[in-house]
Order: structure tokens, then C-alpha cells, then sequence
């Protein structure tokens, strides 16, 4: 397993989202253990873009329930269809939030964040199994560039979930 992971430091997102997808892929290929890959997720995304918060909820019992992240703490648990998270994994579909204020039912875990995007991911069944979350201390500070990139990073996440990286 790779110790580092490089990506270009001109703080071009588009760019380093191409730079890191096929490195997360190399760093999940083999590992079974779902934590463990999604602690490193979170940890190569902290990495590579500074994000004020980046994580995931995955679905546990009827919730979404809080799993690796890298950033200060954060909400436990959230239902589905409540606040970003449970509504984009209940639409099953990527949600960018330019301004979390103005998002009815915005869960406020920080103060602090501004705006936010969250993307589903899903189990080898097709079912919504989760979301990777990203919040951001400036408002609008997510595009479609972000929802590609993160969605190739989801899209890794569900084929853990599948077992195609074994
Ligand atoms: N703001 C999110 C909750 C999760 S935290 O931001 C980490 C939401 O409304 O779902």
C-alpha cells in the first residue's frame, strides 16, 4: 500500500480530482474492511483539498449514522430524509448546497459551516448504503466539479461495497 499520495499544488480541484481518483483506487484494491477504506478516503480528501469537513454516514438500523471522517466532531446520527445528508441519500441523487441557510432543514453540526455537498453511494445490491459528505467554511464553494469528482470517489466507495476491489 502506498505511504503517500501526490496531486499538484496549484489548488486546481478539477485537476488533483483526476490526480487522486486512480491512487484511492490503488489504496482500497485488496482491503475487504470498509472502515479502514473510508478512513483513508477521508484522509486523502483532507489532504488534497483542505476541506473544513469530509466524511461519511452510512446506513445503519433505519439511520444514517456517522463513520470516518477527518474534520471537527460531528452530528451521530441523522434520519433519512432529514437535513443535506438524509435528503441526497434518500433521493439518491448528489446535492450541492451553496448556502446552507437557505437549505430547509439543514442539520447544523458547525456553526462554522457555510455550504456543503453530499454524495450517495450504493451496495452491490443497488440500494443507497450511504453518503460522503463535504462541508465547506466559505459559502458556494462547491460546483459541478466538485459533484464529478466526488461522485468518482463514490463510485469507488460502491464498488467496496461490492467487493469488486478484492
Ligand atoms: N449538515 C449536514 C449534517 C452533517 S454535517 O454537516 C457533518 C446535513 O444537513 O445533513
Amino acid at each position: 500500500m502506498a505511504e503517500s499520495i501526490s496531486f499538484s499544488r496549484t489548488g486546481d480541484r478539477a485537476a488533483i480530482y483526476v490526480e487522486i481518483a486512480p491512487q484511492i483506487r490503488a489504496l482500497v484494491q485488496g482491503e475487504p474492511d470498509i472502515t479502514a477504506n473510508l478512513a483513508n478516503i477521508a484522509a486523502v480528501l483532507k489532504e488534497a483539498f483542505g476541506f473544513f469537513w469530509v466524511g461519511f454516514y452510512l446506513k445503519k438500523d433505519g439511520q444514517l449514522v456517522l463513520g470516518p471522517f477527518q474534520g471537527p466532531l460531528a452530528c451521530t446520527r441523522i434520519d433519512i430524509g432529514k437535513g443535506v445528508c438524509g435528503t441526497a441519500f434518500e433521493k439518491r441523487e448528489t446535492l450541492v448546497v451553496p448556502d446552507v441557510d437557505e437549505f430547509p432543514g439543514h442539520i447544523v453540526c458547525s456553526s462554522a459551516s457555510k455550504s456543503e455537498i453530499v454524495v450517495p453511494f450504493f451496495n452491490g445490491n443497488g440500494e443507497a448504503a450511504g453518503v460522503l459528505d463535504v462541508d465547506s467554511d466559505k459559502v458556494d464553494d462547491f460546483s459541478g466539479i466538485d459533484a464529478d469528482g466526488l461522485g468518482e470517489i463514490a463510485l469507488i466507495v460502491s464498488e467496496v461495497l461490492s467487493g469488486k476491489n478484492l
